[in-house]
């Protein structure tokens, strides 16, 4: 069967490394190239993130530099979350890895062109890069198969209490894509990704994977970094929230891929969706018409993912790169 063309979009990004290592391991895609948004920290970390993780993963591709800012907004980024580099203090040299030379809208728009209506995209990040896409390529959403984004809320958000970071970066750039008409357009927001988690007895078995595996001392990092913020946590406001963490680790870019390789893996609900891009406290709130009011639907909302499908997909993945 021949592989499906995928373009990752993302910002890199402890999960969205996750997501970037399934889709590579699954096997199941012609991955046509990255391009790195701001987002989880500044465009500058982003973009070599995602230089880094293709070689890393042995996915042969361009990586284009993408959008460095928001349309509009400008907002603090998340090196609490995912550490000052973006890649939770694991450290590493891109020396010789070299970015590939024009414009990611541009890119975007000509791979879907040259797909023929096959291209198949993963968003991961603020959505600034397709909307720009959107924006100078008004035929672009007709010409892509499938859009899969991880944004979104349709309850609590993780940086308001309504809005996920990655609409609440940019939220115009949202509400420009979610109205554009992609025709397969699956959104997997906050409270999707958290019924995709590992547990307990998963994440010991993440630290004590051997560094055989390529992507273990990533990984590894990563949890260390992690641990470190659920210890630090103690005592402040947020020990309630991390103790919640430490139970469930939620990569929610992860449950992005997850839907992208097994579409069977999760339950999904047509809906109507919207974005505020006006409201003083409803900034990024992404509206659901969930009970059809406007006689219209956008997009397939993922309503959960099936946790034990999730995690055995995980795994089987991350064992792809033992050596
Ligand atoms: O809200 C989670 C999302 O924001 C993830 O994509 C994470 O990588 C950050 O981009
Ligand atoms: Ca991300």
């Amino acid at each position: 069967m021949s592989k499906r063309p995928l373009i990752i979009d993302c910002d890199p990004g402890t999960d969205d490394a996750q997501c970037i290592m399934m889709l590579a391991a699954s096997g199941l895609f012609d991955i046509k190239g990255i391009t790195a948004t701001h987002g989880n920290v500044p465009l500058s970390m982003t973009s070599v993130n995602a230089l880094y993780l293709a070689h890393l993963l042995g996915i042969d591709c361009p990586v284009y530099k993408g959008a460095e800012q928001a349309l509009i907004m400008r907002l603090p980024r998340a090196e609490n979350v995912h550490g000052a580099g973006g890649l939770g203090g694991y450290e590493f040299s891109a020396e010789g890895l070299e970015f590939a030379s024009g414009k990611a809208r541009d890119f975007l728009y000509e791979t879907a062109v040259e797909c023929k209506g096959e291209l198949e995209i993963c968003a991961i990040g603020p959505l600034t890069n397709l909307a720009i896409t959107v924006m100078k390529h008004p035929d672009f959403p007709s010409l892509v198969k499938k859009l899969v984004i991880m944004g979104g809320a349709r309850a609590e958000g993780n940086m308001t209490p309504l809005a996920e970071f990655n609409v609440y970066q940019d939220p115009h750039a949202c509400e420009i894509v979610l109205q554009a008409g992609f025709k397969d357009f699956v959104v997997v927001d906050y409270q999707a990704c958290k019924t995709a988690y590992l547990d307990k007895a998963e994440q010991e078995k993440i630290r004590n994977m051997s560094d055989k595996n390529t992507f273990a001392p990533l990984l590894k990092a990563y949890m260390i970094h992690r641990d470190n913020s659920i210890k630090e946590a103690v005592g402040t406001v947020y020990e309630e929230k991390f103790a919640r963490m430490a139970e469930k680790m939620v990569f929610c870019d992860a449950a992005a891929s997850a839907v992208l390789i097994d579409e069977s893996v999760a339950t999904y609900q047509p809906v109507y969706m919207m974005c505020e891009t006006q409201g003083e406290k409803t900034m990024g709130c992404t509206v659901i018409d969930k009970y059809g009011l406007s006689g219209m639907t956008n997009v397939k909302l993922c309503v959960g993912l099936d946790r034990d499908k999730y995690a055995k997909m995980y795994f089987d993945c991350l064992e792809k790169y033992e050596v």
